[in-house]
């Protein structure tokens, strides 16, 4: 199959033509109308009129239906080949929206906001939602397609380039909608294979201060660091969130500067988001933040 994103592109470029070519073949007519016919010297009083043409009027009723007949069977066309019809997904993904953050969950292992999929391997995303309306859009991989709660919807994925697909959440879903941003990474099956392979382990037991200090404070109520006895599921998993490309879906690049940044305040960086602060000391704080960013 092909990217459903080209398919939708093959679609806009033939209505595109089809619209252009009315848009000369009347204004042209309509121009050519003004000035072969436009009031001269030699002309006065009412131009001719007439009425009661049926076979202009029929014409006129018949060649707009044919052309909105074949553009809907061309959508129904595309519509099936973007659902995937007659190839059969390889894997499927479970993609949650919550407010406001993206979690994906492979057999046994969830990740955060950032979507790692093989490229050349049709993917059935099965996408629900936590709390409210979300809607899922990678506009160069794909259509949007609405994460209800309760509801299960199913989006195919399929990316032919080796690369990072951005996308965002494109339903008003709070106050913080607009940093909702997805970010897909198309891998060769090698790569996508010993990038899954690295999430399947739990976090190594470390024994620095940083560990320590995540599970005595209240991030354990959210979070989830496998390995640890920190399984909240409010929040993404964070048990590899080392690995991870940005922090609060987008808001930061992830590094031990910008991590302890976020969570001294993370309020200022996603004013609205479910994070509380937590008060720390300035050496917990770096103890925190160098713990999270070594987990990958
Ligand atoms: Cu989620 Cu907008």
């Amino acid at each position: 199959m092909r990217p459903p994103a080209d398919a939708i592109g093959t679609l806009s470029l033939i209505v595109g033509a089809i619209a252009a070519a009315i848009f000369i073949g009347v204004e042209g007519a309509l121009v050519f109308a003004i000035w072969r016919y436009r009031a001269s010297r030699h002309t006065a009083g009412e131009p001719a009129t007439f009425e009661r043409n049926r076979r202009l009027e029929i014409a006129w009723t018949a060649a707009p239906a044919l052309i909105l007949a074949a553009i809907f069977a061309l959508a129904l066309g595309t519509m099936a080949e973007i659902n995937g019809a007659g190839v059969a997904p390889a894997m499927r993904i479970a993609a949650t929206g919550h407010q406001w953050w993206w979690e994906f969950s492979y057999d046994g292992v969830k990740t955060a906001n950032e979507l790692h999929i093989p490229v050349d391997t049709p993917i059935d995303l099965e996408l629900t939602s936590a709390d409210v309306i979300h809607s899922f859009w990678v506009p160069e991989l794909g259509p949007k397609m609405d994460m209800l709660p309760g509801v299960t919807n199913h989006l195919r994925l399929f990316a032919r380039r080796v690369g990072s697909y951005d996308g965002q959440c494109a339903e008003f879903c709070g106050i913080e909608h607009a940093w909702m941003r997805i970010r897909v990474v198309a891998q060769t099956r090698t790569d996508f294979d010993q990038w899954l392979r690295g999430q399947v382990p739990p976090a190594p037991t470390q024994d620095g201060n940083g560990e320590r200090v995540f599970l005595s404070n209240i991030c354990v109520n959210c979070h989830t660091v496998r390995g640890t006895s920190a399984a909240g599921t409010a929040g993404p998993d964070l048990t590899h969130v080392g690995a991870r490309a940005t922090i609060g879906a987008g808001v930061l690049p992830n590094d031990v500067a910008r991590m302890r940044a976020w969570l001294a305040d993370p309020q200022r960086y996603k004013p609205g988001a479910l994070m509380p602060s937590v008060p720390l000391s300035a050496a917990d704080l770096d103890a925190l933040a160098a713990y999270l960013v070594s987990l990958r």
